[in-house]
C-alpha cells in the first residue's frame, strides 16, 4: 500500500517518511526533492527565479509521477493542497493519506530549529503565518484517512503509531494519538515542576526553612479544587496533590 504524508511545513513529513519507508522496507519519495531534481534547483531558488506558480506546476507533475509507483511512502510539501488538480488526484487515490498534525507553537519551534530554507516562511509576518496555517488545516483534514498528532513525540513514536494503525486499525487511533500527546505534555510539565521544586528546596535549605508546610499544601489543594472541580473529579485533584507534594518533599529532603 502507498502511504502519503501530508501536513504543514516543519511537521516532520520528510524525516518520518524516510524512516517509515525504512521500517516498512519500501521506497521513499520526497516530493520537494523530486521537484528540486527535476528543476536542477533548490526549492528556494525555484521560488526566487521562477515564482511560486512554476514551483506548483513542477510539484503537480512530480505528484503525478510519484502516484505511478506502488507501495511507496511519499512525503509531500506543505502546500500540496494549494493546487486543485492535486486535490482531485489525492481524493481519487487509494493510497493511505496520513495527516501529521502539530500545535502551532510546536510547529514554529520546529521551524526555528530547522535549517531548511522555506521561501513561504522566510518573508512572512506572524499574522501571515497564522493565516496560512488556519487556511490550510481544513484542506489537510478533508484529505486525511488518518490524522496523527506529532506533538511531544519522536519520529519513532509517530512511526509506531502508523505501524500500529496499519497492522491493527481501531476506530479510535486518532484519539489515542492525541491522548499520547497529552500524556507526554503532562509529564514534560512535571519535569518543569521538579526543576522549580529543586530551586525551592535550595532556598529552604540555605535559609533553614522547614521543608513541610502543611498550610501551603492545604491551600494548594483548595485552590486547585476551586479552579478545576467543574472539569475534573476531586479524587483526581486530591490524588495529584498528594502524589506531587509527596515527591517534592522527598526531593527537598534529599538536598
Ligand atoms: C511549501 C512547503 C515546503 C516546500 C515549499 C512550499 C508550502 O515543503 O514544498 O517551500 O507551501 O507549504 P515542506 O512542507 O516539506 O517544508
Amino acid at each position: 500500500m502507498t502511504i502519503i504524508l501530508i501536513g504543514f511545513m516543519g511537521v516532520g513529513k520528510t524525516t518520518i517518511g524516510k524512516a517509515l519507508a525504512r521500517t516498512l522496507n519500501t521506497d521513499f519519495i520526497d516530493l520537494d526533492e523530486a521537484v528540486s531534481i527535476k528543476a536542477h534547483l533548490d526549492i528556494s531558488k525555484i521560488f526566487e527565479q521562477q515564482g511560486e506558480l512554476a514551483f506548483r506546476k513542477l510539484e503537480h507533475e512530480c505528484l503525478v509521477d510519484s502516484l505511478k509507483h506502488q507501495d511507496v511512502v511519499i512525503s509531500t510539501g506543505g502546500g500540496i493542497i494549494e493546487n486543485l488538480a492535486n486535490l482531485t488526484l489525492l481524493t481519487a487515490t487509494d493510497a493511505k493519506i496520513i495527516w501529521l498534525t502539530s500545535s502551532i507553537n510546536e510547529n514554529i519551534h520546529r521551524l526555528l530549529q530547522d535549517t531548511n530554507q522555506r521561501p513561504l516562511i522566510h518573508n512572512s509576518t506572524l499574522p501571515e503565518f497564522w493565516a496560512l496555517w488556519q487556511e490550510r488545516q481544513p484542506k489537510y483534514s478533508a484529505l486525511a484517512d488518518l490524522t496523527l498528532d506529532t506533538d511531544q513525540k519522536t519520529p519513532s513514536k509517530v512511526i509506531d503509531e502508523i505501524q500500529q494503525h496499519l497492522q491493527q486499525p481501531t476506530p479510535f487511533d486518532e484519539q489515542r494519538s492525541r491522548i499520547d500527546t497529552v500524556d507526554h505534555r503532562v509529564l514534560s510539565q512535571l519535569v518543569n515542576r521538579l526543576a522549580v521544586v529543586e530551586e525551592v528546596g535550595q532556598i529552604k535549605r540555605d535559609q533553614a526553612i522547614p521543608v513541610i508546610q502543611e498550610s501551603r499544601m492545604a491551600a494548594m489543594r483548595q485552590q486547585l479544587r476551586l479552579d478545576f472541580s467543574n472539569q475534573l473529579p476531586n479524587e483526581l485533584i486530591d490524588n495529584y496533590v498528594s502524589l506531587i507534594t509527596g515527591i517534592a518533599i522527598k526531593q527537598e529532603q534529599e538536598l
